[in-house]
């Protein structure tokens, strides 16, 4: 059924929460056939419109070619009033209006009088269907179909087979930079919603090719990563061969391991994920000869060597540079970051648990490592009320190896905010501790990875989900999950990201609000046995996303707006939808990416590992001491 629009009111006095100009790719295309589009939102009647409006540049027919937005594919709907601009015809999703019939011109709007026929409760469940595992596709909504259709739109194939999800696919991106890459760390999400629907083939093309991507040699020059380091992202790449005389073409992938990036980060991230990866699909095909594999188990030990090799760190938490993982610009995250701890402590959980027995030196410095970073980590890295207490009371410039307040923090650097902030139940992981430094931010991925590896204990997993529960507003909002709280601002902003024109306050790395949390967040809540957190975020996130296409992130204090500069259908929002909603129909699955208490580890003490504390331990030829 056609649509029927008229003009209504001024872009100003319609509530509009946003209008964006068009892309200049569409621009271009627009121009070619003698129309410049543009992009305008507005909000009527409490829902989101977007219209792509093609005006004529020239000539006296004036005309406007609309395109309601406010359904699914708009991709698709996107290229039709395009076409339909071209054609000068009228299908079915866009409509015609001649501006003379206007005074404003440059303001008209366009109000739904009829509703469409193909609204969101419409569409088929084309994008689900069988699932190898047993798992049903039955009771999926028509917002998961959508989700689903998307992701496998974002598929990227090589040789013919499945590799990966490409970071974004929005249509309209003139400048997708590396957006049109596979990213290792975006790919999770995707590739977990793939193992929950029984696609298999994806993930395992996934963790082999990027295994033949991993670096094999250092050269220290031209900025080369370091052996054992996983790709940040990888692309497809035709290359055109001239095989005496016979032009072919081939394709290769090409991978980036920080070299292109913007910033020239190393992901540090990168291994660790597909590590975790590498468990996940173990656990849930049951098929184990992969992680068994030589290629893979020495895949594995690189990325340990890499993690553990020694350095001039006193800490058993793993030291990286500035911006080495979802954060990947200036945010002060340097030094010892929770996040990149986090996912350092699972994927050593997860390494011992692939490790061949025959690797039983490497082994046992895993072990190692893994006490002492959960001591490290539980002890020194934990908040709440009672140690901001003692840490607001502490005495400095203490010279002894008993020392109280170890890292000689001064209590001035409590940060303001904290004070008040601090509910009297709750706790949390500060975002990272170094020598007289604690940040004091709350970083939602840290914690939740904390809590989903048992890096943190029982109890406190409990409290970091009372500490969600108890700030709702300020973490979780109008749109799940803050990816920090709270924001660097002006001095601090300006000295500790560079002025970073993206991450201004609540926005972006800085304190904006990215779906892409939600899946790891019902992950932790469902290990918890806290549900109920999980979906009611899920119902926030449930009005907008489709709404908004499926953006890479929002702004503002609350979530209230599509991020900035956030790309539209990014593609780690929509399966982290996706994998949040099929986690919470299949709650046995969070075991593939959890990990219960380390009975090993609680057998080894620090205390008793440090020979300084325990003069009877003697020095032994293999022992790892951390
Ligand atoms: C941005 C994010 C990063 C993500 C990438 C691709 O750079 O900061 O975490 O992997 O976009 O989506």
């Amino acid at each position: 059924m056609k649509s029927t629009l008229r003009l209504v009111e001024p872009l100003a006095a319609s509530g509009c929460h946003g209008a964006a100009s068009v892309s200049s790719a569409q621009r271009k295309v627009g121009d070619s056939w003698g129309y410049s589009p543009k992009r305008v939102a507005f909000h009527k009647q409490g829902r989101s419109y977007t219209c792509i409006k093609c005006e004529q540049n020239a000539g006296d027919s004036s005309r406007v070619v609309y395109n309601n937005q406010a359904h699914l594919e708009r991709e698709a709907l996107q290229e039709k009033v395009v076409v339909s601009s071209l054609q000068g015809a009228t299908p079915e999703d866009s409509i015609c209006v001649d501006t003379k019939s206007s005074s404003r011109r440059e303001d008209v709007l366009v109000e739904e009088l009829s509703q469409r026929p193909e609204s969101v409760d419409s569409n088929t469940n084309d994008g689900a269907g069988s699932n190898g595992n047993g798992y049903k596709a039955l009771d999926e909504s028509p917002l998961e179909a959508e989700a689903w259709r998307l992701l496998k739109k974002a598929v990227v194939s090589y040789c013919g087979q499945p590799v990966g999800t490409i970071a974004a696919n929005d249509p309209t991106d003139p400048y997708p930079l590396n957006y049109d890459q596979v990213f290792i760390r975006d790919f999770i999400p995707s590739a977990i919603a793939f193992l929950l629907k029984g696609e298999h083939e994806i993930v395992r093309n996934f963790i082999h090719h990027t295994l033949q991507l991993q670096s094999w040699e250092k050269t220290v020059d031209c900025y080369t990563p370091g052996q054992g380091l996983m790709p940040a992202s990888f692309k497809v790449q035709t290359v055109f061969l001239d095989r005496e005389g016979v032009k072919e073409t081939e394709e290769i992938l090409q991978p980036d391991f920080g070299e292109a990036a913007i910033g020239r980060v190393a992901p540090v991230d990168s291994g660790l994920w597909w590590i975790i990866l590498l468990r996940a699909y173990g656990k849930c095909t049951g098929d184990l000869t992969l992680q068994e594999r030589v290629d893979v188990q020495t895949g594995i030990k690189m990325i340990l060597k890499v993690c553990l090799a020694d350095g001039f760190d006193m800490f058993p938490s793993l030291l990286v540079t500035d911006g080495s993982m979802m954060i990947d610009r200036r945010m002060g995250t340097h030094g010892h970051p929770l996040e990149i701890q986090a996912l350092f402590y699972h994927a050593l959980r997860c390494a011992k648990e692939m490790l061949h027995p025959e690797a039983h030196d490497l082994i046992r410095s895993v072990n190692s490592r893994l006490a002492a970073l959960s001591f490290h980590i539980q002890e020194y890295y934990w908040l709440d009320i009672r140690k901001l207490n003692e840490i607001y009371r502490y005495r400095t410039e203490e010279y002894s190896s008993d020392a109280v307040n170890k890292f000689n923090i001064y209590p001035d650097q409590i940060s303001r905010w904290l004070l008040d902030w601090l509910p009297e139940q709750g706790g949390y992981f500060i975002g990272n501790l170094q020598p007289a430094h604690m940040d004091f931010r709350w970083f939602t991925l840290g914690n939740i990875w904390s809590i989903c590896s048992a890096l943190a204990t029982k109890e406190q997993s409990e409290e970091i989900l009372t500490l969600v529960e108890k700030k709702w507003e300020d973490l979780i909002g109008t749109m799940p999950l803050k990816i920090c709280y709270p924001t660097l601002e002006e001095d601090e902003w300006r000295i500790i990201t560079g002025a970073d024109p993206k991450n201004t306050a609540w926005s972006y790395h800085n304190g904006g609000s990215w779906p892409v949390l939600l899946w790891q967040f019902t992950l932790a809540c469902i290990k918890m046995g806290r549900s109920d957190l999980a979906e009611k975020a899920v119902a926030i996130a449930e009005k907008r996303l489709s709404k908004d296409w499926w953006p890479e992130y929002y702004d503002t204090k609350s979530g209230r707006f599509i991020g900035k500069q956030a790309r539209l259908y990014q593609t780690w929002s929509i399966a982290g939808y996706l994998t949040s909603k099929l986690l919470l129909k299949n709650p046995d699955a969070v075991k593939w990416l959890t990990c219960e208490d380390d009975e090993d580890a609680a057998s080894i003490s620090c205390v008793d590992m440090n020979p300084r504390r325990n003069p009877d331990l003697k020095p032994q030829g293999d022992r790892h001491i951390v």
